[in-house]
Parts: structure tokens; C-alpha cells; sequence
């Protein structure tokens, strides 16, 4: 839980009112990863290590606003309670800390640590703001630090950096994992319009093996934080290996998203499966950036997290002292649905440590509009909300007294799930905020399940099992109490309900 070292509260106060002040302001996420005040935005190397997840985050701890990135740092022993740590890594003569990731070198190929306390390695774009200035174009590159202590401190590498810019102005955000296959680390990372991947023996002296993606997926923006994992399809033996580029701006709701590709890899070269003019995106909704997945996780999981925000509106959300939260952690399968194969994002059961008491709804149909509120009996503006209802037109509204609402919903005619936000609150504090949201569904089962995931000033919601999955925030003046499904465009038929209300992580 929460460390009480708390900087910005007077002496004296009770410990219980300066935490309550903390985590309690109008807007505060009550159970997601939020930074204790100032500037957050991507997660940056997430790796599990003696029995911890590592949560390390780009960070600005002078403003609410981007600046001068250094690596922010928390741990959790259940992915969802979090102990902020201090600063892991602060900008250096090189240049700012960008994205990156970490690994646990098992085998000391670094010669970091000893075999008996293997290091931890962080791997990072160093991002050099006195050679931009200049109009140089060659200011990003790759450097790596370590740990002996379990994160807790970390030393830069000496001969800093170990890839050096080719000429490339976006050059960055390195994803590193062990190639068992081939016995090396391997390393992907984005040069603005492409992926490009190095190998190496001991994570300092980097070879370039290839290049993917220029012909490939949504080109709208510059390639951001990639990811390369394989994953085994589900009740099959065919794996395949998945490969995520965030994007901005070219979302599919406009700025910041997160596509992934199908295929192979051979330890030099990712052929890719899909068709180089289909777009897939892990979450369709306007509020996931920059997401990949933690290195090392128990049993071999592919957790996934982002940061909830997107960079066309990201400084400007009316949060304060704080801004920015990182989506819930979710498990990424693959999956084969008429015969082709998705990625696809469940709620990690990880949150369900949070569920403190539920209320459970069977068989029931909806003419016009069904209002929970008083059944449920516990406040809904942090809960989960899990059902199945008919696949017609449908919506859950949430809504306060204010009249503020955030409505989201299932269109049968043009076959999508939407988001409103438009009257969720304030909204304009950007130009695009209120602009509809819509993700394709992909499944094709006569009833429609859905996960809907509601903290104080976000929804997260994943459409049949994960398979068209949006993530949205909102602002509204009192949180929403009240809770109603509609029938659209006459009844339709809800199998069964669960209402879960998630307990604060603070
Ligand atoms: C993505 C990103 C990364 C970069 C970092 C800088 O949001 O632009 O490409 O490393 O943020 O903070």
C-alpha cells in the first residue's frame, strides 16, 4: 500500500486526512495506477522480479505538463496495489530518460551482477533536447542502466549509449526480451515509420537484424513503444507472434492508439501475417497509449497496460495535482474467430481482489430504459459492471444529478459499439474530446458480453471476451450515482448481470 512519505501535505495533520486529500480530489482514479502529483504518461519497463511487478512510468516531477522525462518508479505485489518508489532513473548529459523496457539478465550475460543476484536492466532512449534544438537530427538514442537491488537504485552504463542515432530523428522506445530459440536479446524499437530489430550477447553491443512495417498497418502518425511477444492460440498448438505499434496521432478515434500484426518470427526477421492494408488495434477507444506488456510475468503472461490518455488532449484534462492514469492491467490471448485470429484483452482477474461485494441480476428484458440504481445499493461510480444481453441495440447509461452522462452501446444497423461522452462533463478543455466514439464489433454470437470496468473519471470496456475493447475517460462534476440500460429501438433481452463494487487501492 501507499508509503506515507507524503511531500505535499503540512506536518502535523493526521496520516488519515492527508490520505484522504490525496487520493480522494474530484477526478482521482480510486483503483488505477496514478503517480501521487504531476506529469505521468507511458509505462516504461515493466518487469516481474522476486516476487514484485515494476511499474516504471515517463514522469515530469516539476509540472503538470510534459517536460524533461525522467523514469517515475512504483511496485506491486498484486498488480493492483501500488507503493510509489522514488525516481529511478533523472535525465543526464546524454539527454532526457525516454520509453523503454527492462529485463532480469538470469544469466549476468551483462556481467552487471553475479549469477546469484542477477541485475535487473533498463533499457531506454536517451532523448538529447540541446542537439534537437540545434536541428540536428540525430538526438535519440539507446542506453541501459542497472540494478542490484531489486530496483531499488540504478547505475548507468559507463559507455552509454549502446546504439547510436543512424540519421534517424524518431528513433526510439526499445523493447528488449531474451530469444531462446537463437540464445540473444533481441531489441525492437521504432524509427518513425518502421520497426527496427538488433540483436545482441550481453545487451551492450547491438547488431541490426531487420526492419518491418513500412508497408504495413495505419501510417497516419509517428511509430511509437513496440512490443513483441508470441502467443499460442487458444486451444491450438499454432503460435504466432504479436507485434504492437503505438501510433500518434492516426488512431481510429483520432490521436493516440495502439495497433498490433500477426506472424512469425525467426530470431533475425518478424514476417507479418496480415494483409498490409488491415489495421488492427488493441483497444479502439481514445484513451489507450502506449501500451506493451511486462517482461518476465509468472506463468508466462502477457499483461498489458497503458497509459489512459492521448496525447491530443492529454495536457490540457482539468486533474490537478496529478495528471494522468495508467489503464487496468489486462491479459492479452490470441484468438481464432471465423477463421481469422485477434488479439484480444480481458480484465486481468487480478481486479477481482478489488470486488468487495457484488449484486447479481438474471433473465430480465428492457422496453424503453431500466433504471439499477436503488437495487444495486452501492454507489456505481467504481465498479465493474459483467453481462450478456441480445445482440441488438442497446446502451448503459451512467449519469449525476448535474444531468452529466456518459453513454455506451451497441448500433445493430452499423454493427458497432459507440461511447458518447459529449454531455459527460467538462469537455472543453479540448476541441475533440466530445467527438463520437466507435469501435467494430468482430464477433459474430447472436448475444453480445460485455465487461464494462467505470472508475471515478474513466470506463474501460471490453465487448465479447476483449475482442473490441475501448477505453474513455471523462470529467464529470459529481461522479456519476445513477446507472440505466436502454433499449434502444424497442426490448431486448439481458441474460444475466453482475454488478461488482471495486474497493479504493489508496
Ligand atoms: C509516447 C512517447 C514515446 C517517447 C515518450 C516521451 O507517448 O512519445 O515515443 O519515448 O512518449 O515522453
Amino acid at each position: 500500500m501507499l508509503a506515507l512519505s507524503l511531500w505535499c501535505c503540512k506536518k502535523n495533520e493526521p496520516t488519515q486526512t492527508i490520505v484522504d486529500k490525496l487520493y480522494a480530489e474530484k477526478y482521482r482514479p480510486r483503483f488505477h495506477f496514478t503517480p501521487k502529483e504531476k506529469w505521468m504518461n507511458d509505462p516504461n519497463g515493466m518487469v516481474y522480479h522476486a516476487g514484485e511487478y515494476h511499474l516504471f512510468y515517463q514522469y515530469h516531477p516539476e509540472s503538470l505538463v510534459w517536460g524533461p522525462m525522467h523514469w517515475g518508479h512504483a511496485v506491486s505485489t498484486d498488480l493492483v496495489h501500488w507503493t510509489h518508489l522514488p525516481i529511478a532513473l533523472y535525465p543526464d548529459s546524454l539527454g532526457m530518460i525516454f520509453s523503454g523496457s527492462a529485463v532480469v539478465d538470469k544469466n549476468n550475460t551483462t556481467g552487471f551482477g553475479t549469477p546469484e543476484n542477477p541485475p535487473l536492466v533498463a533499457v531506454f532512449t536517451y532523448h538529447n533536447a540541446a542537439k534537437e534544438k540545434e536541428g540536428k537530427n540525430d538526438f535519440q538514442t539507446q542506453g541501459i542502466a542497472y540494478s542490484l537491488d531489486n530496483g531499488r537504485s540504478w547505475t548507468k552504463y559507463e559507455q552509454n549509449p549502446v546504439i547510436g542515432n543512424p540519421g534517424v530523428r524518431d528513433f526510439r522506445d526499445p523493447k528488449v526480451f531474451w530469444h531462446e530459440e537463437t540464445k540473444k536479446w533481441v531489441m525492437v524499437l521504432v524509427a518513425g515509420d518502421h520497426a527496427e530489430l538488433y540483436g545482441s550477447q550481453d545487451l551492450k553491443t547491438w547488431t541490426k537484424l531487420s526492419e518491418f512495417g513500412q508497408e504495413f498497418g495505419a501510417h497516419g502518425g509517428v511509430w511509437e513503444c513496440p512490443d513483441l511477444f508470441p502467443l499460442t492460440v487458444e486451444g491450438e498448438e499454432t503460435t504466432k507472434w504479436v507485434m504492437i505499434i503505438n501510433i500518434n496521432p492516426g488512431a481510429p478515434n483520432g490521436g493516440s492508439g495502439t495497433q498490433y500484426f500477426l506472424g512469425d518470427f525467426d530470431g533475425k526477421v518478424f514476417s507479418c501475417d496480415s494483409k498490409k492494408s488491415k489495421t488492427s488495434w488493441i483497444d479502439y477507444g481514445p484513451d489507450d497509449y502506449a501500451g506493451i506488456t511486462w517482461s518476465n510475468a509468472p506463468g508466462d503472461r502477457k499483461i498489458f497496460i497503458g497509459w489512459m490518455s492521448n496525447w491530443a488532449y492529454a495536457q490540457e484534462v482539468p486533474t490537478d495535482p496529478w495528471r494522468s492514469a495508467a489503464t487496468i492491467p489486462r491479459e492479452l490471448t490470441l484468438v481464432r474467430v471465423n477463421d481469422s485470429l485477434y488479439v484480444r484483452s480481458l480484465v486481468s482477474p487480478e481486479i477481482q481482489y478489488l470486488i468487495e461485494e457484488s449484486k447479481e441480476y438474471d433473465q430480465f428484458t428492457v422496453n424503453d430504459s431500466l433504471e439499477l440504481t436503488t437495487g444495486i445499493g452501492f454507489p456505481i461510480s467504481t465498479s465493474v459492471f459483467e453481462g450478456s444481453v441480445e445482440a441488438k441495440d442497446f446502451a448503459l447509461e451512467f449519469s449525476n444529478d448535474l444531468g452529466q452522462r456518459i453513454v455506451i452501446g451497441y448500433e445493430a444497423a452499423s454493427n458497432r459499439y459507440f461511447i458518447n461522452r459529449k454531455e459527460s462533463g467538462a469537455t472543453d478543455f479540448s476541441k475533440t474530446f466530445a467527438e463520437d466514439i466507435f469501435a467494430p464489433r468482430i464477433a459474430t454470437n447472436k448475444k453480445i458480453k460485455f465487461t464494462v470496468v467505470m472508475d471515478v473519471s474513466s470506463a474501460e470496456v471490453f465487448f465479447d471476451d476483449g475482442l473490441s475493447v475501448m477505453a474513455s475517460l471523462f470529467f464529470p462534476d459529481k461522479v456519476y450515482q445513477r446507472v440505466k440500460i436502454r433499449g434502444q429501438s424497442g426490448a431486448v433481452q439481458v441474460d444475466h448481470l453482475t454488478v461488482g463494487k471495486v474497493s479504493p487501492i489508496w
